[in-house]
C-alpha cells in the first residue's frame, strides 16, 4: 500500500499526461451546479475511473469526471461531481482529489454546493459566498497520522475562505446584478434533512447554510495551503417553524437557476483574479 503522498503523485502523473493544462485554479462543483463545466474552453475530459486511486463511484455518483481547460483564460481543473461523505466514502477519500489539485499547480480552489437557507432574509436560488464555516459531521479529514509533507499537524483556521477573494466576488455580483449573500455554511454528514429541532439548533449556532459537503474539502485546502472561495446556493427554506416537506425535484430546479448565476458570476471573478493577489 503506498502512502498518501505517492497516490496523489501517482493520480497526478496520469492527469498531466492526459492534458497540455497546467491548472491554476480547482472548481468543484456542486449537485445541480454542474453548468459552469460546459464554459470551459479547450477541454480535455477524464473519467474519475481513469484516475488511480481515485474513490470508485457509488450508483448515486455516476457522473464522475474531471475537466481542464480554461475559463476566462485561466487554466482549471473542474470536478463534475463530487464524492459525499454520506454515499459511504471516508473523509479521506472525499478529499483526495484536493490533494490531485494541489499536485497539478492549483493555488486557488472554488468549492460550490445546494444548500439549505436558515436566514429568514434569505430566498430561494440566492447565492451566498461562504465566509466561515462550522464542522458538524462528526469526523475530520485529518485525523490519523500526518504526513508532514502535505501539510502541518495543526493547521490554523482562522480564515479558511480567502477575504480577498470574498469581496472581489461581491464586487463581481454587484456589477453583474446577481442577489449576493454572504455568510456561514454548516456541514453535516446526511443524508437526511435535518429535523425542526436540528434546524433550529443550527440556526442558533450562528450557520446561516447547511448542506453536506464542501467543509472536508475546504479543510484539506487549508492543509495544503489552498486559497479556497466557497459558494452555497440556497435550494431550499429551512425556517424551523415553518417548515414544508422537501421536494427534491424542486431543489433540482433551483439549483438550476442558482447554478446559472454561478455560471455567470466565477467567469467575472476568473477574469479579474489578479485584483486579489
Ligand atoms: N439540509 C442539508 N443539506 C441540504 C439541504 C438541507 O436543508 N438542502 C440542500 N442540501
Amino acid at each position: 500500500m503506498h502512502g498518501l503522498v505517492e497516490r496523489v503523485e501517482e493520480a497526478a502523473r496520469v492527469i498531466r499526461d492526459r492534458s497540455p493544462i497546467t491548472p491554476r485554479v480547482g472548481i468543484i462543483l456542486g449537485t445541480g451546479l454542474g453548468g459552469l463545466a460546459s464554459q470551459i474552453e479547450d477541454r480535455t475530459i477524464i473519467q474519475y475511473t481513469a484516475i488511480p486511486h481515485f474513490p470508485e463511484s457509488t450508483v448515486e455518483s455516476h457522473a464522475g469526471q474531471l475537466v481542464l481547460g480554461r475559463i476566462s483564460g485561466v487554466p482549471v481543473v473542474a470536478m463534475e461531481g463530487r464524492f459525499h461523505f454520506y454515499e459511504g466514502y471516508s473523509m479521506q477519500q472525499v478529499t483526495f482529489p484536493v490533494r490531485v489539485m494541489k499536485a497539478l499547480g492549483v493555488d486557488t480552489l472554488i468549492v460550490t454546493n445546494a444548500a439549505g437557507g436558515m436566514n429568514p432574509q434569505y430566498e430561494l436560488a440566492d447565492v451566498m459566498v461562504i465566509e466561515d464555516h462550522i464542522n458538524m459531521m462528526g469526523d475530520n479529514p485529518l485525523r490519523g497520522r500526518n504526513d508532514d509533507r502535505l501539510g502541518p499537524r495543526f493547521p490554523d483556521l482562522c480564515e479558511p475562505y480567502d477575504r480577498k477573494l470574498i469581496a472581489l466576488t461581491r464586487q463581481c455580483a454587484l456589477e453583474l446584478g446577481i442577489p449576493c449573500q454572504k455568510g456561514v455554511f454548516v456541514a453535516v454528514a446526511g443524508p437526511n434533512l435535518e429535523t425542526r429541532a436540528e434546524y433550529r439548533m443550527l440556526r442558533g449556532m450562528g450557520a446561516d447554510v447547511v448542506g453536506m459537503s464542501t467543509v472536508p474539502e475546504a479543510i484539506v485546502a487549508a492543509h495544503c495551503g489552498l486559497r479556497v472561495l466557497g459558494f452555497s446556493i440556497v435550494t431550499d427554506i429551512c425556517l424551523p417553524d415553518a417548515l414544508e416537506p422537501v421536494d427534491i425535484q424542486k431543489i433540482l430546479a433551483v439549483a438550476a437557476t442558482g447554478g446559472d448565476r454561478l455560471s455567470r458570476l466565477i467567469p467575472r471573478v476568473l477574469e479579474r483574479l489578479s485584483e486579489a493577489g
